[in-house]
């Protein structure tokens, strides 16, 4: 799929992708409510699925630009960003061992299923700090740091490809390449 829009991309149009990662989350937890195990798996994998593709562009495209040429990072240092993701993927695993424990048991209880919801809050709650932050200061100071169209849309274009991997995002993606410029 080709970005084909002609304008200057910006890397704030990644609160799209931020947006669409915590409807993933709510449609698990809904499905769990609902005691749909199906389709509380398949949302949780397209979660785990589509996190770990976003953070991956980040830290492998985005967070070395930023390192190199962002300097002053008030209340958004890279090492913030990336503990903040340690800790996303160390819920994620929780989340995911705690699937694993209902699908071994078939069934959810009432109880079970209130505890599970707020047991995934401390994921709520992270997404929403780390959304803050980056749509407050990585993304916009990003754009500052890569004034240059060409060079921006290179750097646009390895972050948009890694996270397209994960079908989940595809959708998000076209809505951002569709975006009126
Ligand atoms: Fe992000
Ligand atoms: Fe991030």
């Amino acid at each position: 799929m080709e970005d084909n829009r002609p304008t200057t991309p910006s890397f704030q149009d990644l609160d799209f992708v931020h947006e669409a990662l915590l409807e993933e989350y709510h449609k698990h937890q809904d499905a769990v409510v609902d005691r749909d195990l199906g389709k509380a798996r398949a949302h949780l994998d397209q979660f785990v699925l589509c996190l770990k593709a976003h953070i991956r562009a980040e830290e492998e495209v985005l967070l070395p630009i930023y390192v190199e040429r962002v300097p002053e990072q008030v209340g958004c240092s890279p090492e913030l960003l990336f503990s903040e993701h340690r800790k996303m993927e160390r819920l994620l695993r929780r989340l995911q061992d705690r699937m694993v424990q209902i699908e071994q048991k078939g069934e959810l209880s009432s109880r079970e299923v209130v505890y599970i919801i707020e047991e995934g809050r401390m994921m709520k709650e992270v997404l929403d700090h780390h959304d803050r932050r980056e749509r407050a200061a990585f993304f916009p100071l990003l754009n500052d740091a890569v004034p240059d169209p060409v060079e921006r849309r290179q750097i646009w274009e390895e972050a948009r490809q890694i996270q397209l991997e994960a079908e989940g995002l595809r959708e998000t993606f076209e809505r951002i390449d569709n975006l009126p410029s």
